[in-house]
């Protein structure tokens, strides 16, 4: 009498385990409630090889820069290696720091800019891109 109960308990709980673990795999997403066994998947994309696939214009972010003398020097002379925007893109910079830029740009990374057009691409980002002078 004993060892029946025992047998009735343990299939009991070996019951629960199974119901608890169909359970999980149902939250899980691994199946589905109606189709219990199956494994659900989205059905795979049909390509069609003569489909016209489209995006649309990828957006350029291109800030303008100020307006004002040396303005065409920087366009000329920042530009060849990356947008110009490098510059309206940075926090304000203090004047030494513009200056230590623009030897970064010609020592490390070898651009070839003029003296005069340096002097004048210098005083074009104190007169424009420093905290006292930058507006915007
Ligand atoms: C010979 C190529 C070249 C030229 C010309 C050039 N740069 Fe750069 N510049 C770089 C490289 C390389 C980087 C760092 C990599 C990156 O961020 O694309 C950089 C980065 C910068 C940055 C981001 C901050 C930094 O130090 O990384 C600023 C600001 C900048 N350049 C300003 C200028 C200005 C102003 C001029 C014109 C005087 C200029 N660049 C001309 C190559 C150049």
């Amino acid at each position: 009498m004993r060892k029946h109960r025992s047998v009735v308990i343990l299939a009991f709980a070996i019951g629960l385990v199974a119901v608890g673990a169909i359970y999980a795999d149902l939250q899980l997403g691994y199946y589905t409630s109606l189709n219990l066994g199956s494994v659900a998947q989205p059905a795979p994309v049909k390509q069609q090889p003569d489909a016209a696939y489209e995006i649309s214009a990828l957006p350029l972010y291109t800030p303008e820069l100020v307006p004002g003398e040396g303005r065409q020097d920087v366009e000329a002379y920042c530009n060849t290696c990356h947008s110009p925007s490098y510059i309206p893109m940075q926090p304000p910079l203090p004047a030494a720091t513009w200056a230590a830029e623009v030897t970064k740009m010609g020592k490390a990374f070898g651009a070839q800019i003029p003296a005069e057009s340096q002097a004048s691409i210098l005083k074009y980002l104190e007169s424009h891109y420093t905290p006292e002078t930058r507006k915007r």
